[in-house]
């Protein structure tokens, strides 16, 4: 979020170049044409996002198969799920500790030069095997580290209450989220494993996921990018979706 480098600039640009040469590799900018130039850093950095939330589900491509090693003893993860960079990175950026090992966080890296992500992430000793993966997914995934990421403290605070004000963010969910999600938010919903179909019970519970998501969009899904829109409105909206369905805990 912010203001683009001109240097960032450069290299969306870069990165489009090489997205309209891939087109078919890349589900959402399938039928991408020349004249389709002016995608910009709203697409490209919430396309990152959606890379770092779920890779394998974005580009159709199945993960390797079984666990992967670094999340052997994390037990209480999915075998799929140890092969996304958001199970290890989190999803507000900042580490997890998962069967006992920590996982270190990315924030620091946010105006980073994206092209040392790109070299930790093909350096076989980093536990996610980025040469599965078209080189333009490895691009904008980088790019989204170091461009794209959000900051927590702009939203939530340390207990994970929004910031912002509910009557606001009211009119932001009923413009744009009830004809999904309706009225009670409750409608297409499924979240991660262990999450109740509520907007009220993930955005209390798990509210950097669901800013992760509202900002980036969710993988293979109908699901708005809210990164256009001011930090403040963000925050707004999440301070009324937290006011949602109470009587789910
Ligand atoms: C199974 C866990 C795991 C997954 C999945 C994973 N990483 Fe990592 N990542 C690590 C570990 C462990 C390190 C530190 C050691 C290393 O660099 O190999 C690390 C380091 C990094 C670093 C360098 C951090 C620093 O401070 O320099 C970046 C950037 C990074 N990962 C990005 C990603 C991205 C982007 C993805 C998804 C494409 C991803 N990682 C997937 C575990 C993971
Ligand atoms: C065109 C339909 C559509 C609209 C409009 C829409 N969504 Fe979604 N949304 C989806 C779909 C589909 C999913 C994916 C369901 C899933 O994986 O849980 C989703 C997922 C989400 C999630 C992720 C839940 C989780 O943690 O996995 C959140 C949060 C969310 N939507 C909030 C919103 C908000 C806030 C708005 C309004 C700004 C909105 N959505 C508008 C269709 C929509």
């Amino acid at each position: 979020m912010g203001v683009l480098s001109t240097q960032t600039r450069k290299r969306i640009v870069a990165a489009l170049a090489l997205a309209l040469m891939l087109g078919a590799a890349m589900l959402p900018l399938r039928g991408a044409h020349a004249q389709d130039t002016e995608l910009g850093p709203v697409f490209l950095l919430s396309l990152g996002g959606k890379l770092y939330d779920n890779a394998w589900t974005i580009l159709d491509i199945n993960p390797p198969g079984g666990r992967n090693p670094a999340l052997e003893d994390a037990v209480s993860v999915a075998s799929r799920d140890t092969w996304r960079c958001v199970t290890c990175h989190g999803w507000d950026y900042s580490g997890t500790t998962l069967g006992g090992t920590e996982f270190p966080g990315l924030a620091t890296l946010m105006d980073a030069d994206p092209e040392e992500i790109k070299q930790t992430l093909l350096d076989p000793s980093h536990p996610f095997p980025a040469d599965q993966l078209p080189e333009l997914a490895i691009e904008l995934v980088s790019l989204f580290v170091t461009t794209g990421q959000y900051e927590r403290s702009v939203f939530l605070d340390d207990a994970g209450e929004a910031l912002g004000n509910p009557e606001f963010g009211r009119d932001v969910f009923e413009g744009a989220c009830i004809s999904c999600h309706q009225l009670d938010g409750r409608t297409f919903l499924y979240g991660e494993p262990g999450d109740r179909p509520s907007l009220g019970w993930i955005t209390r519970n798990r509210p950097e996921q669901a800013l992760h998501k509202i900002i980036n969009g969710v993988p293979a899904a109908e699901m708005l990018s809210l990164r256009f829109m001011a930090e403040e409105q963000i925050a707004d909206l999440m301070a009324y979706l937290q006011t949602l369905d109470p009587a789910e805990q």
